[in-house]
């Protein structure tokens, strides 16, 4: 059957983006406003409108924090009806793990997977109910990996595949498909201090089979394929892009 330019049209979908302000979030935001969406942009940082003025469709920007219960409960509320989500805002803490403070574990794995799960689980109550809806949560090809100096940040995204299958499984059957994506190393701020110098990045491509790092707008599309109805038989699975990271 041919693949029809309408199977990728998301006009009249709303489509919450989470983590929106920069890096693949905002990627996600110019890609899904393309394909005809229209978006609500949740981040901790203020999202300047102006910023986002040349995207169409744009409907509300919503600042939340993802380490705070209350604040994930308000930002649910003010949302509206959602039909995509991608629950993709995360932080990475990088160095050596006896260094670590408690207080640096809390907040990793208070934004990346408590409030990760929690931002799931308020805005997955209104699809169940609406019985339909698409969440694509962000994990890592870190999940599938190990990784000197970030260990915390891999459980952290081990934990959101894991989670992503077990409520894929639970519901599936209620109208609600629920997927991810596990992206490599991505040219965004969360890489900001990891690769700024030659020698870093030198390091780090050695490790990539394809060779150089992934952009931004990979991700997007990546997150665009995965939840159009094109591939709504993908159920809990997690999609690694990273150019062949996990594979040696
Ligand atoms: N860049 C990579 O190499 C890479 C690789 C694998 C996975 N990821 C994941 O992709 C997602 C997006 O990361 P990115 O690379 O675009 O980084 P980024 O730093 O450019 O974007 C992350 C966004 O999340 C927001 N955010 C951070 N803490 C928040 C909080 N407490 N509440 C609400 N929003 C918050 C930030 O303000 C920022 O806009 C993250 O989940 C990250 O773990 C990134």
């Amino acid at each position: 059957m041919k693949i029809e330019t309408k199977d990728l049209d998301f006009s009249g979908k709303r489509v919450l983006i989470t983590g929106a302000a920069s890096g693949i979030g905002a990627e996600m935001a110019k890609t899904f406003s393309e394909h005809g969406a229209s978006l609500i942009l949740a981040d901790i940082t203020k999202i300047q409108k102006d910023d986002y003025k040349r995207l169409s469709g744009l409907v509300k920007t919503i600042q939340f924090d993802q380490a705070d219960p209350t604040s994930i409960a308000k930002m649910s509320t003010e949302v509206g009806r959602v039909d995509v989500l991608l629950n993709n805002a995360g932080v990475v803490w990088m160095g050596p793990f006896e260094e670590m403070s408690d207080l640096d574990i809390n907040r990793l794995i208070a934004i990346n997977l408590v409030g990760h799960i929690t931002v799931a689980q308020k805005i997955g109550r209104s699809m169940l109910e609406q019985r339909s809806g698409v969440i694509i949560n962000t994990s890592s090809q870190l999940a599938f990996h190990g990784a000197a100096e970030r260990a915390v940040y891999a459980a952290t995204k081990a934990g959101v595949s894991q989670f992503t299958k077990s409520i894929a499984a639970e519901w599936a059957s209620k109208g609600v498909r629920v997927a991810g994506i596990a992206p490599g190393r991505t040219l965004t701020a969360l890489n900001k201090n990891a690769l700024d110098t030659h020698s870093k990045r030198n390091i780090a491509l050695q490790g990539i089979p394809a060779g150089r790092f992934a952009e931004a707008h990979e991700m997007a599309k990546l997150a665009l394929l995965l939840s159009s109805d094109l591939l709504n038989y993908v159920v809990g699975e997690t999609i690694i892009s990273d150019g062949g990271y996990v594979l040696l």
